[in-house]
């Protein structure tokens, strides 16, 4: 159910804030995601980093689709949700021994693997375990995602994958290591992409990449593209909610492949972001000089995305009178630093103190991000399907 369509006298009555979840705009989403994917043969693994939450993970693992993790945690947390092993995958540039053990006594499906030395210290922890373990290969591939710059991964200054110079060198050494067994590739870009062209780009590089690769006799059975796909945060009901279809097709035009290649992809953001919203109370109005301002009982320790990136989430009011003249109000929480603020000069009905405010489109980054800092209570949360 649409927060808007709850009734306001329950919704008061709830302690706030919390996180409200859309579960069935969740479904839907999903349907949507898995059908366009289904039709083209392709795979996909959700990146739980996006959102752990075990209510939301249930209902991806139980529309079909995989794990993508970044943690030993993260992989527990999936296996917890019923996520079957051989569907998950372990990623990340840092990955500890103790969580390398984690995935190999879990017998995950894949590690994508960032470095030459983590080829290494995986093939040693496999053959000490006496299993093998299947291996992807993070390139590099130098395509600019024109996003934010905290979050585009995928340009030669990033951190992330095997850079260019070395992978002659991880091919041989991945010949030479007896527990583990390559796949394939592995490319993200980076995150909130809305320009598909950035996707077209990245196609490019990988049929390059895997060309390169099976000219010097080593196969690739999987093609994994990341994920990245970018959500309207100034339509949060918008509908159908994010052009999967049109996403989908661009990898299917122009990845070149046999039947027997698989695509998988990562998608994060785009699966889970319209279905979450941050329920806040007004605690204060306070009008100064220049400026009105609503002071919210949530704050960036809630969500942290607009104080970290200045990331825009639209903001209403839920109730009140839907002709009322509005106001230009500066949103903000109660912690102590001036980055504290959801946006500036928001135009809201007049509001007051007690009145419920919706930050929409927090579904993806948001609840994970969250902090304890000053020691604020843990986090609540309110389920459509239990009101
Ligand atoms: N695969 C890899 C290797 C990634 O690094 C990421 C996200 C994903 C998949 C999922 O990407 P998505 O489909 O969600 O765009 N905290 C930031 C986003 C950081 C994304 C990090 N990597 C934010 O709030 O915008």
């Amino acid at each position: 159910m649409n927060i808007h369509q709850i009734d306001l006298n329950h919704l008061k009555g709830l302690e706030t804030p919390f996180y409200y979840y859309d579960m069935d705009l969740l479904a839907t989403t999903l349907n949507q995601a898995k059908q366009a994917a289904d039709k083209r043969g392709f795979h996909v693994h959700y990146a739980l980093k996006a959102n752990c939450n075990p209510r939301v993970l249930e209902m991806i693992q139980a529309k079909g689709f995989g794990a993508d993790c970044v943690s030993g945690n993260e992989v527990q947390q999936a296996i917890d949700c019923g996520f079957p092993a051989d569907q998950i995958t372990f990623a990340g540039v840092g990955k500890a021994d103790k969580e390398i053990n984690l995935a190999l006594q879990h017998q995950i499906f894949a590690f994508n693997v960032e470095s030459i030395q983590e080829l290494l210290v995986i093939n040693e922890l496999a053959a000490k375990a006496g299993v093998k373990a299947q291996v992807s290969l993070r390139i590099n591939p130098n395509v600019d995602a024109h996003t934010h710059h905290y979050i585009t991964t995928g340009l030669d200054e990033n951190k992330f994958g095997v850079p260019n110079s070395e992978l002659e060198k991880a091919a041989a050494v991945l010949r030479e290591c007896a527990n583990l067994e390559l796949l394939g590739l592995h490319f993200h870009v980076g995150s909130q992409i809305t320009d598909i062209n950035v996707f077209k780009s990245l196609c490019v590089k990988v049929n390059e990449w895997k060309n390169w690769f099976e000219e010097r006799g080593t196969a690739i059975k999987v093609l994994n593209v990341g994920g990245g796909l970018g959500v309207d945060y100034h339509q949060p009901d918008a509908h159908p909610y994010a052009d999967f279809e049109a996403y989908f097709d661009v990898f299917d035009k122009f990845l070149e492949r046999t039947a027997q290649q698989e695509v998988h992809f990562e998608l994060g953001r785009a699966l889970v972001a319209q279905a979450g919203s941050l329920v806040s109370r007004v605690l204060y109005t306070k009008s100064g000089v220049k400026k009105h301002f609503l002071i919210l009982d949530a704050g960036m320790t809630e969500l942290m995305r607009p104080a970290l990136y200045q990331a825009f989430h639209k903001i209403e009011k839920l109730g009140g009178q839907a002709d009322a003249e509005l106001m230009n109000y500066d949103v903000v929480g109660p912690i102590c630093e001036s980055s504290d603020c959801f946006g500036k000069e928001v135009p809201l009905p007049p509001s007051e103190r007690g009145d419920l405010i919706a930050i929409r489109t927090a579904g993806a980054y948001g609840e994970v991000m969250a902090s304890r800092y000053n020691l604020r209570d843990e986090m609540r949360f309110v389920y459509s399907d239990n009101m």
